[in-house]
C-alpha cells in the first residue's frame, strides 16, 4: 500500500495535483482505497490539455460554414409512402432499437432526482420516463414488435434511475431482455488554476462527460454488441427531456436505408431567425451543427429562393444511426467543450466551499461533433408541434419548461 501511495504521490507531483492527498491521512481505510483508485483512473495528460484549452479561443473561426440540404417530411409527396414502406419493413424485422440519453444533470430544471423521473404536471402525473415508455410501447405495437430500449445514465443518477424503473416495474419492459441501462463516462472538474477538485464527499469531483460520450459508452458497455446480437441495425438516439420524442419513425428509417446514409437526423424549423438553437450546416464540407453563438446575424437571417432560412434546421437531439456508425464513432474520441460552472468542493484545508458564482471547469463532448465523421447524412424536417416539447427550464423561465411541454403534449395527444 505504502509503495502504491508513493507512486501516486510522484504522479501527482509531476502534474502539480498534490493537494488531492492533503486530507489522506485523516481518512478511513475504505475511503483511502477508493480515493487512490479514483486518482489512478485519471488521465492527467488529458486533464492538463483540457486546462490549457480553457485559455484558448475554442472555435476555429476559419471553418467554412455552408448550408446543408434537408427534406421536409410533409413535402415528400409520393416518396412519403415509399420511404415509409421501407422503414416499416425494417422495423417489423426488428432492426430498430431506441436509446434515451438520461445522464444529464438537469441543472436548469432544478428537479431533485434524475430528469426522467420528473412529473410535468399532467392529470396522470406520469413522469418523463413513463411518457417515453408509453409511446415506445405503443409505436412498437403498430409493427408487432417490442422495440428494445436502452437508457444512458450517469454514475451520479444511475442508482436512482434504476430504482425508479424498478418501482414502476420497468413500465412493462423486461430488464436485460428488452430494457437495458448503461452508464456514461465522467471527467474530473478543475478550478481556474487547473487543480482537480475534491467534492463534498471527499472523493474526486467528477462530472458526466456530455452527451457526446454516448458513442464510446455504448461500445464500451457492450451495448452495441448486444444490439447486433439482437439483429438490430439502426439506433434512434434521443433525449429524455422531449416529451413528444418520436423514437419509431418509419419515414426517417426508410430515408436512411434508401439513401444509404449511416446517420439520419430530424430537425424543426427555427421559430425565428434568432432563436437560440444549434442548426444543421456543413462545416468544411462535412455535416455539422453550428451553435447560435457562432452564427453571424447575416447568416441567421439569410434565406433561399423560396424564402426558407438557409440555416433554419434546428438540431433537436432526434437522430438515427446505424449500429456500425456508432461503433466507428465510439472508437475515436470527440473534442471536449468547456463549461464554467458552480461546484462545491473541499479546499486544501479540508473546508467545504459553497460558491455563489461559477468557479470550476467542466468538460463535455457534444453528440453532434461526430456528424463530421460521415460524408453524407440525411436531415428530415418534422413539425415542431408533433415532435418537440422540451423540458429544459423551470416554469419561471417561461420557455421550454414543464408548462409549455405540458401544453404541447396535451394538444398533440388531444387531452383536454
Ligand atoms: P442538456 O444539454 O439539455 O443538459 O441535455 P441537461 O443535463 O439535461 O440539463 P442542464 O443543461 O444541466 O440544465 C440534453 C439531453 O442530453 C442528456 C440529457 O439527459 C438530456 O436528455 N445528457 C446531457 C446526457 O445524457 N449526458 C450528459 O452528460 C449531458
Amino acid at each position: 500500500m505504502d509503495s502504491k501511495v508513493e507512486e501516486i504521490k510522484a504522479i501527482l507531483k509531476k502534474y502539480d495535483q498534490e493537494h488531492l492527498l492533503n486530507q489522506y491521512e485523516k481518512l478511513d481505510e475504505n475511503h483511502k482505497k477508493r480515493l487512490l483508485e479514483e486518482i489512478q483512473n485519471i488521465d492527467f495528460e488529458l486533464i492538463t490539455n483540457l486546462y490549457k484549452s480553457t485559455k484558448k479561443e475554442e472555435k476555429n473561426n476559419k471553418d467554412e460554414i455552408t448550408p446543408i440540404e434537408y427534406l421536409d417530411k410533409y413535402k415528400l409527396n409520393d416518396k412519403y409512402k415509399y420511404y415509409e414502406s421501407i422503414g416499416k419493413k425494417a422495423i417489423k424485422e426488428g432492426k430498430l432499437v431506441a436509446v434515451t440519453m438520461a445522464g444529464g444533470q438537469g441543472t436548469r430544471l432544478g428537479h431533485n432526482g434524475p430528469k426522467g423521473t420528473y412529473d410535468i404536471g399532467l392529470d396522470s402525473h406520469k413522469s418523463l420516463f413513463e411518457l417515453l415508455a408509453d409511446r415506445l410501447k405503443e409505436d412498437g405495437k403498430k409493427y408487432d414488435v417490442t422495440i428494445p430500449w436502452f437508457i444512458m445514465t450517469s454514475k451520479e443518477n444511475n442508482n436512482a434511475t434504476i430504482a425508479f424503473f424498478e418501482k414502476h416495474k420497468y413500465f412493462g419492459f423486461q430488464k436485460d431482455k428488452n430494457i437495458f441501462f448503461f452508464t456514461q463516462g465522467e471527467l474530473p472538474m478543475i478550478d481556474t488554476e487547473g487543480k482537480i477538485l475534491i467534492g463534498e464527499d471527499g472523493f474526486i469531483k467528477l462530472a458526466a462527460d456530455g452527451h457526446g460520450g454516448i458513442y464510446e459508452s455504448l461500445v464500451k458497455s457492450g451495448m452495441t454488441k448486444k444490439m447486433k446480437e439482437m439483429g438490430a441495425e439502426w439506433v434512434f438516439i434521443g433525449g429524455v427531456d422531449n416529451c413528444l420524442v418520436k423514437m419509431v419513425d418509419p419515414v426517417l428509417m426508410g430515408i436512411a436505408i434508401d439513401k444509404k446514409v449511416t446517420v439520419a437526423c430530424k430537425s424543426v424549423v427555427k421559430d425565428n431567425p434568432h432563436e437560440k438553437v444549434g442548426v444543421f450546416c456543413k462545416r468544411n464540407g462535412k455535416p455539422n451543427v453550428i451553435e447560435y453563438t457562432e452564427i453571424t446575424e447575416e447568416m441567421a437571417e439569410a434565406t433561399d429562393k423560396d424564402g426558407e432560412l438557409l440555416y433554419g434546421e434546428s438540431h433537436i437531439l432526434c437522430n438515427l444511426f446505424s449500429v456500425d456508425a456508432i461503433e466507428r464513432m465510439g472508437a475515436n474520441p470527440l473534442p471536449y467543450h468547456v463549461a464554467y460552472k458552480k461546484a462545491k468542493y473541499i479546499d486544501k484545508n479540508g473546508n467545504l466551499v459553497v460558491p455563489d458564482s461559477p468557479n470550476a471547469y467542466k468538460f463535455e463532448a457534444f453528440l453532434f461533433d461526430a456528424f463530421g465523421t460521415v460524408d453524407e447524412m440525411a436531415i428530415l424536417r418534422v413539425k415542431r408541434e408533433e415532435e418537440f416539447a422540451p423540458v429544459k427550464n423551470a416554469d419561471s423561465a417561461g420557455v421550454d419548461c414543464p408548462k409549455t411541454a405540458r401544453e404541447l403534449y396535451k394538444k398533440f395527444h388531444k387531452i383536454d
